[in-house]
């Protein structure tokens, strides 16, 4: 990969792009991560995104995981994208070491209905937070509770300021949202989301696959600044910051 804004003229190598995407450390810092084609797609054709992503944007996806306390996904995504808990094997132990992290980030799910994979709920080396609703089916997350730390935030929708807050309470900082759409949406709504990692692939697929954000339109439109621009292969991989 190469740095294409700011420019840089060479090859940028994984302690380069560490650098790039750090956190910043004096508050909790909301991180997304998507890979969309030119089109706008969010998912294949499989309704996974797996099919759009390439080698370098799966190394930045794992590189993103390594410098995160937390990957917060939407229920919906764990379920089609069949989500586990993130391995130490997948994680740069040295980096998060140097970092004071935890061995692997914990995942947080955001779900009303609670309908989750008991692996994941189990978690790992990490116990996974589940974020939900008081609206929850109550008997459902009595189960969730015997496995998972359950956060209960807003009554029929997450307030993700509530949410962010109790996740703070846990010591997750820094926050890896890897969306969906649905998720996404009412982030940025909430007015929570700092920053947006775009990957953008060099590809047209049509059909009516999902964008970024799925939901009620946002009035006023969330502003992002573009921070840097990197290239490999033609794809881009954009960091945008709110403004
Ligand atoms: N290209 C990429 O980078 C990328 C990244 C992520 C996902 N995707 C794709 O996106 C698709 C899934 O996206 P999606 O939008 O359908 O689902 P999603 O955002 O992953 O999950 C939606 C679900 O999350 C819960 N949820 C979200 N916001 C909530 C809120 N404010 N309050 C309470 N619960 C909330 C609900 O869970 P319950 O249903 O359990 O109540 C809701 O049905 C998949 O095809 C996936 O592959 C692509």
């Amino acid at each position: 990969m190469q740095s294409l804004f700011p420019t840089s003229p060479s090859e940028l190598s994984d302690a380069d792009l560490f650098e790039l995407y750090a956190y910043p450390v004096e508050r909790q810092w909301v991180r997304a991560n998507f890979v969309s084609t030119l089109d706008g797609a969010v998912q294949g054709p499989d309704q996974r995104s797996g099919s759009l992503s390439s080698p370098p944007d799966h190394h930045l996806f794992a590189l993103l995981r390594s410098l995160c306390d937390v990957v917060l996904i939407g229920a919906h995504t764990t379920r089609v994208e069949g989500y586990q808990p993130v391995t130490e094997a997948e994680m740069r132990a040295s980096v998060r070491a140097d970092l004071g992290l935890a061995p692997v980030p914990s995942i947080a799910v955001v779900s009303r209905s609670l309908r989750l994979d008991p692996e994941l709920l189990r978690g790992g080396s990490a116990r996974t937070v589940v974020i939900t609703t008081g609206a929850a089916p109550a008997d459902v997350r009595a189960d969730v509770e015997a496995l998972a730390t359950v956060v209960v935030a807003g009554e029929h929708s997450v307030d993700f300021g509530v949410a962010l807050d109790a996740l703070a309470g846990l010591g997750l900082q820094r926050v890896l949202c890897e969306g969906g759409p649905t998720l996404m949406r009412d982030l940025v709504a909430s007015g929570h989301l700092d920053e947006l990692c775009l990957t953008l692939m060099p590809r047209i697929i049509a059909g009516d696959a999902l964008r970024l954000t799925h939901g009620e339109a946002l009035a006023p439109p969330a502003d992002l600044r573009l921070r840097h621009l990197l290239e490999s292969d033609g794809e881009l991989f954009c960091r945008y910051a709110r403004t």
